[in-house]
């Protein structure tokens, strides 16, 4: 079953590859941006050349009213919302000597709170329950989860086993009403949040040599372990965690 999928932070990275590649499977595509109004655009565009349907749709997913909104705008320009991938996320590099609790609190508002009220705005449409038809859902989270991320990394992993665990308990209560969720856990992909960091090559070679496959991952072959989730291949999966990490960690 393809249908109508949001996309939180869909303007680049592992969401707008996920946009794509679900627009050629039929779905009509709602790309949420935060600062990357172009790029979602640019995305929107590329999909509609190719005979697809996608919006780009802007929200801050650190803040309820907008998350609120951004459920309501996709679903007039669209009809019921049927699948959701919560993408939207930030990292945070800071030892917990230099925690700063504005930072942490921002942390914690884009990466678990906003993902929590965008998985009870799909609840609320979805849910048998609520006279919906079901759906599936699928939340980001991170390897950084299992071993509590990379050095530094401890304020991020925290949100992200946050994420899995609030994936668990979200999936068994919605397994009755129709509705599948699950979290995919990404290691290290070249993207916008790390293209930086891995253009130093010594740091690039320490996190190859980490990594059973010795390789980062592609955002494409992030999107489509996404896209098997969300789909009815998938139909007996819900509260899993599936690891698209190339191995995982070598420790
Ligand atoms: N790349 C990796 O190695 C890796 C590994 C494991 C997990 N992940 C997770 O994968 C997800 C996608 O990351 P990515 O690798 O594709 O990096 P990315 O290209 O930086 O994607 C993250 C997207 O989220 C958006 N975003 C951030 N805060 C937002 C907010 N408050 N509201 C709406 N959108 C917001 C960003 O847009 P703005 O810049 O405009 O805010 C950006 O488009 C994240 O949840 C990340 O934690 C990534």
């Amino acid at each position: 079953m393809t249908g109508v999928l949001l996309i939180t932070g869909g303007a680049s990275g592992i969401g707008a590859e996920t946009a794509r590649r679900a627009a050629k499977r039929g779905y009509k595509v709602a790309i949420n941006y935060r600062s990357r109004g172009a790029q979602a655009m640019g995305v929107a565009a590329d999909i509609a050349a190719q005979d697809g349907e996608a919006i780009a749709l802007p929200g801050d997913m650190g803040n309820e009213a907008d998350i609120v909104r951004l459920f309501a705008e996709t679903e007039r320009a669209f009809g019921p919302i049927t699948h959701l991938v919560n993408s939207a996320g930030i990292g945070a590099g800071m030892r917990v000597d230099e925690y700063d609790a504005a930072r942490l609190t921002r942390l914690f508002a884009v990466n678990v709170i906003g993902l929590m009220v965008c998985c009870r705005e799909a609840a609320k449409r979805m849910s048998t329950r609520h006279g919906g038809k079901g759906g599936a859902i699928v939340n980001v989270s991170s390897m950084a989860a299992t071993i509590g991320g990379r050095l530094g990394a401890s304020a991020y992993a925290g949100t992200k086993g946050a994420v899995d665990a609030f994936t668990k308990g979200f999936a068994r209560e919605v397994a009755a009403e129709g509705i599948r969720v699950n979290s995919i856990r990404p290691g290290m992909v070249l993207s916008e949040m790390t293209e930086n960091r891995l253009k130093d090559e010594a740091f690039r070679s320490r996190i190859e040599a980490s990594i059973p496959m010795h390789r980062v991952g592609q955002p494409p072959e992030i999107a489509d372990a996404i896209l098997w989730l969300l789909s009815d291949e998938a139909s007996f999966i819900t509260g899993a965690m599936l690891d698209a990490a190339g191995g995982g960690y070598i420790i």
